[in-house]
């Protein structure tokens, strides 16, 4: 008797428990066993590592107190480990960075922003979302950093492309165009499919199967009468969306018909409602209450007090027969040096590269590697919530091919009195076109392009704005790095110590310009480095 796949994990269940059923469920691809087992696998360094083996615990040197910096110091403290965090700004996180008011921040193009926003508003100049298979997740639930569902993707948020179809530069909502373009896409696969276009492909059977699959996917129509020749996309059920909402009586709604399918293909409104489909990306997702630094915080606060120097700017780093050496010049303009047993570098590569150092040339090749790649957001507080009060969008993300790219309406303070609206989340050539200008010019572009979208409501009731680019923010100078091989020798340097000297960072993990990247490469960093001390 062939066993069906829950009948299967039934019977796993049954025996094995729930462990064994989860890691039943990854193997028929259903669970994330990797990100499970890679959790379960990570053993903190306990206290007792070192009382019951009779070492002594050693101290290391981190350099920047960003997400990687602060899990380094957090998971080595937890085993008492002397911890010293060198961080460049006054304050912890690195691109993990909520902008409030009050804030000021002077750019690389020497314009000082500051930041007005009322009370309680805020924009997360970096990351904005978390994936639920993220260990960012697991370091919220640790440290009691709450959280709340961020609205990655929603059905009432709007699609605008350029072009010359019917459905080119006017807002599309996304569930229309994933009504048009699923229709479509089905009406012409299962006329392909009846017409025996698939028949080397496809049995008798299996073609019964996808075109009544079709039927369902694209919400195809019968002209016929023949429920076999379900075939067309008639796009009135619904899906589109309603120009007349249904409601008491008499009233079924009203629904305009579907642009053709020419319009529907040519202008490209299928791009991007795909998004979601990325393995680190969803519908939902999640943010911390109050702001993405809420995880910085806690992290610093867990280290402990007293452990990190901010505006200590790294100026040298050297492996030395005893451990490693730094200078840095510290806030008051000062150079010091400190020592310390290990050294841990989470300076972007990019930057790292140009600070002198006695680990070789081939470290500087690999370091200087990585290509920094540019990015950039707008904050826009508005007074009034008009993206909910006159266009019912809570939460979620407009795209568009105009060069704001994303437009993220906030996902908190629903029905409040003022909201920060993204006004352009942009990468590559867009963020350095914006990354050249002033705020002032940022902030004049993003309004005109963001008006095409959303009419002249979007430059109404500005209370305030800030933009960030990453590529012109001092001690990133990026949003993230690009590599070309991690394959390679250069990356492979980065992932050993080099003398006492250890790199950690987003930049040395499959999860670049993710926090959890960050999180991982730290604990695979302490974990090295508490191996070698254990077998030392
Ligand atoms: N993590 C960032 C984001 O979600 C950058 C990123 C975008 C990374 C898309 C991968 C894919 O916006």
């Amino acid at each position: 008797m062939p066993v069906s796949r829950r009948n299967f994990l039934r019977g796993v269940g049954a025996t094995g428990g729930a462990g064994a059923m989860f890691g039943a469920m990854g193997a028929l691809g259903l669970a994330p066993a990797a990100s499970a087992a890679e959790n379960a696998a990570f053993a903190p360094p306990r206290a007792s590592d070192f009382t019951l083996t009779g070492r002594s615990s050693r101290t290391v040197l981190v350099l920047g107190a960003g997400i990687a910096g602060l899990t380094t110091a957090y998971e080595l403290g937890k085993a008492g480990y002397r911890v010293t965090l060198l961080e460049g700004r006054q304050r912890p996180g690195g691109r993990n960075w909520t902008v409030r008011g009050g804030d000021t921040e002077t750019d690389l193009n020497g314009e000082t922003q500051r930041v007005r926003f009322a009370e309680g508003q805020y924009m997360n100049a970096g990351p904005a979302r978390i994936p639920q298979h993220h260990v960012t997740l697991d370091y919220c639930r640790e440290l009691g950093v709450a959280i709340e569902p961020f609205v990655n993707q929603n059905a009432d948020a709007l699609l605008y492309y350029t072009g010359d179809t019917a459905v080119s530069n006017t807002a599309v909502k996304h569930r229309t165009a994933k009504a048009d373009v699923y229709g479509y896409v089905s009406e012409l696969l299962s006329k392909a499919t009846n017409a025996g276009a698939l028949d080397d492909e496809l049995s008798a059977s299996d073609k019964e199967a996808l075109v009544e699959f079709l039927r369902d996917f694209g919400d195809l129509g019968n002209s016929t009468g023949d429920p076999a020749a379900a075939d067309l996309y008639l796009g009135g059920s619904g899906r589109r969306g309603f120009d007349v909402e249904p409601g008491a009586g008499l009233q079924a709604g009203s629904i305009s018909p579907a642009p053709a399918l020419h319009d529907v293909i040519a202008s490209g409104i299928g791009r991007e409602f795909t998004f979601e489909f990325g393995w680190d990306q969803a519908v939902m997702m999640f943010q911390p209450v109050g702001g993405m630094d809420r995880i910085a915080y806690a992290l610093e606060k867990a280290v402990g007090p007293g452990r990190i120097r901010y505006g200590a700017e790294v100026t040298a780093i050297r492996t030395t027969p005893a451990g490693g050496e730094v200078d840095y010049v510290d806030a008051r303009g000062a150079t010091r040096t400190a020592a310390a047993d290990f050294v841990v570098n989470t300076i972007p590569p990019h930057i790292a590269a140009r600070i002198p150092h006695n680990l070789g040339p081939g470290v500087t090749a690999a370091l200087g590697a990585a290509t920094p790649s540019p990015t950039g957001k707008i904050g826009l507080e508005y007074s009034r919530r008009w993206w909910e009060d006159d266009m019912r969008i809570y939460g979620g993300i407009t795209n568009t091919d105009l060069d704001l790219a994303h437009v993220w309406y906030p996902s908190s303070g629903f029905h409040g009195d003022r909201g920060v609206v993204v006004g352009y989340y942009n990468y590559g050539r867009q963020a350095l076109e914006y990354a050249a200008l002033p705020h002032a010019q940022r902030r004049k572009r993003a309004v005109e392009n963001g008006a095409k979208i959303h009419g002249p409501v979007y430059g109404q009731d500005i209370a305030s704005s800030f933009s960030v680019s990453w590529s012109r923010t001092r001690y990133s100078e990026a949003g993230w790095v690009d590599w070309t091989s991690q394959t390679g020798p250069e990356y492979a340097t980065l992932l050993a110590p080099q003398g006492n000297v250890y790199f950690a960072g987003d930049h040395l993990s499959h999860a670049i310009a993710w926090q959890h990247g960050a999180m991982t490469s730290a604990r695979a960093t302490v974990t090295a480095l508490h191996q070698r001390v254990m077998s030392s």
